[in-house]
């Protein structure tokens, strides 16, 4: 399967391109030049493709706040216009999308069928990307996924690492609670998907890692296993949400049910702290 991937240069996109060869797919993933989605009109899917992933967005959740023109054309349009492109040839599409179009305030994981409510610009563009897809194109998948991470990118493992290595003391955010998820274990369900699609499984679908925390308890988590290799062990403290002001507002709860997506496509779930452990024994081989 030939699969035109955006993003190709992201957390999601890079982990799809490196993994193709053992998720048995060819990836093509066209840049920025060649594939703009902040000109949708220009956007033109290349032949020989048997399927689309949209891993690339305007994912600058707190910059989004002051470009919502952009963020609504990346994130809101160009899904659309990629998902009729590809319905046109009857060509299956997986949407990554977000935690963000939920407000948070449902106390037990989100199921795919909770109204959306999104509290931030980027979480309302992805919520329009999100119907445009599903209109556009019968064969879909709306992949909604949270708090994702990777070797490759800037994420809030690496940022942890940085400031923990500089810093005596920590302080973060210990009332939002969700699901660190890898950004190769969403690859490898996002081509699962890809690849079952047809008409009469198209729809919603959470995936996570497995289990929930909260960001002070990422970070606690990620020292944990920081400090024995780095010898260094910094203070990480806990604060509210109000504690960190931000121009984007979050979900304090970000919790996903994933079962549906187990059922329909048998995807594997791995707990949180196993692909940290793995991220983790990536990003410490560099010497401290
Ligand atoms: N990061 C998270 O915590 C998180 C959580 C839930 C859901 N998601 C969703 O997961 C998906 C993948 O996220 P990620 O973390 O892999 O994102 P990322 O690392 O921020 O990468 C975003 C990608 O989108 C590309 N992009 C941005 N604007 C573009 C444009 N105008 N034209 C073409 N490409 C453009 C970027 O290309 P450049 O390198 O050229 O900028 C980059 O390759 C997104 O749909 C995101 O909304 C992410």
């Amino acid at each position: 399967m030939r699969l035109l991937v955006t993003g190709g240069t992201g957390q999601v996109g890079e982990a799809l391109m490196r993994l193709a060869p053992k998720l048995g797919v060819t990836v093509i993933a066209p840049g920025r030049a060649d594939l703009d989605l902040a000109n949708p009109g220009a956007i033109k899917l290349p032949d020989g493709i048997d399927g689309v992933i949209n891993a690339g967005a305007y994912t600058a959740v707190d910059k989004a706040e002051s470009e919502p023109a952009l963020a609504e054309t990346i994130n809101g349009i160009a899904p659309g216009v990629l998902a009729t492109q590809a319905a046109k040839r009857d060509l299956p599409i997986v949407q990554i999308s977000t935690d963000y179009v939920f407000d948070g305030t449902k106390t037990e994981p989100y199921l795919e069928t909770d109204p959306v409510n999104p509290m931030s610009v980027y979480g309302r563009t992805k919520e329009t990307g999100e119907r445009a897809v599903r209109e556009a194109n019968p064969r879909h998948a709306i992949m909604r996924t949270s708090w994702v991470y990777a070797v490759h990118g800037n994420n809030f493992v690496k940022t942890m690492l940085r400031l923990g290595k500089e810093r005596d003391q920590l302080k973060v955010v210990a009332d939002q609670t969700g699901a660190p998820t890898l950004a190769d274990d969403i690859a490898a369900a996002a081509v699962l998907m890809a690849k079952a699609l047809t008409a009469s499984n198209a729809g919603t679908y959470h995936y996570t890692a497995e289990g929930a925390v909260t960001w002070h308890g990422f970070a606690q988590a990620i020292w944990a296993k920081a400090g024995l290799r780095l010898g260094r062990q910094p203070k990480i403290d806990p604060i509210p949400t109000s504690g960190y002001p931000t121009p984007a507002r979050r979900p304090k709860n970000s919790r996903l049910d994933c079962s549906k997506t187990v059922a329909a496509f048998g995807v594997v779930r791995r707990p949180w702290e196993r692909a940290l452990d793995e991220t983790l024994a990536i990003l410490l081989e560099e010497k401290p």
